[in-house]
């Protein structure tokens, strides 16, 4: 596989980075996960502008123009003849430099991409999936898609050892978002969501749904609900870059609604697809 290095193409195999890395080190870094559907990148333009904002909070300076990176990463496609279903990994740090925790005086950014195949989850987009909820022990920038990833990381490990798909975060039973995705609650034909603070990332996907539910005349509620809430729900869903438009059936081992993903969860997957297309 051909990789993007800085602003250049390489093989995979030729990328060393050197071990006094601050991404290696402190997590001193930002992400992003692109989709691709048959070779094509979706929502590239929002990805590429979050990735700025994530930089920006950090204070990590790009070695490239949005529109730079975009034409790389249009190119990382072609360069492996990329025309099925996957994901684009991408990662900016602040560099390599001999270690110390302040910003080191002379380093530029380092960054990398490279892409993976990822066919849809077909299964469980159709049958739903269960959740564990788990106390959001996060920091309070959440917003920025940092590489900091230590209580996602073990909060998804809690899911798994539970075999649940997906972690929901709760701040004293506030319903932030989940390890790696976004949470909508549906009651009485509104969907709720957390609002878009800096206690959650601002998803791709959730801010196309926003889009979905204003076509569909679904009022969208930008307003926390709690762990009791779900309980009550008539439906759930998550979303992400690599989960899409996910239904939710149990919560801690209790079942949602009837078990089964319900009419509004359905019209959000639909757009999406559509959309996605
Ligand atoms: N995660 N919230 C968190 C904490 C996330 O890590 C993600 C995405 C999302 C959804 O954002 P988007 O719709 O832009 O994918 C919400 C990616 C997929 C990951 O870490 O692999």
């Amino acid at each position: 596989p051909i990789i993007l290095s800085q602003t250049h193409f390489t093989q995979q195999e030729d990328l060393t980075y050197p071990f006094e890395e601050r991404g290696l080190q402190f997590g001193d870094g930002v992400y992003e996960v692109i989709r691709i559907y048959d070779g094509t990148y979706y929502l590239l333009a929002e990805h590429v502008d979050r990735l700025f904002r994530s930089a920006e909070a950090i204070k990590i300076v790009l070695p490239f123009s949005k529109k730079e990176i975009t034409d790389l990463l249009l190119n990382l496609l072609d360069k492996n003849g990329m025309d099925s279903d996957g994901i684009v990994y991408m990662q900016a740090t602040r560099g390599s430099a001999p270690r110390t925790h302040a910003f080191p005086s002379e380093t530029e950014a380092n960054v990398y991409a490279y892409i993976r195949d990822m066919p849809c989850k077909t299964d469980d987009l159709s049958k739903g999936v269960s959740t564990i909820t788990e106390r959001d022990t996060r920091w309070e920038n959440c917003y920025i898609k940092s590489l900091n990833l230590l209580p996602n990381v073990l909060a998804k490990q809690a899911a798994q050892e539970s075999n649940s798909y997906e972690a929901i975060f709760h701040r004293d039973g506030i319903v932030t978002e989940c390890s790696s995705s976004n949470i909508f609650l549906i009651k009485n034909g509104n969907i709720y969501t957390h609002p878009a603070t800096k206690r959650i990332l601002h998803g791709c996907v959730r801010m196309r749904i926003e889009q979905f539910a204003a076509n569909l005349q679904i009022p969208f509620i930008e307003e926390a609900f709690s762990t009791a809430d779900m309980a009550m729900a008539d439906e759930l869903f998550l979303s992400s870059t690599t989960s899409e438009v996910m239904p939710i059936i149990e919560v801690d081992n209790k079942t949602i609604a009837n078990g089964k993903p319900g009419s509004i969860t359905r019209k959000i997957q639909k757009a999406y697809v559509q959309d996605a297309a």
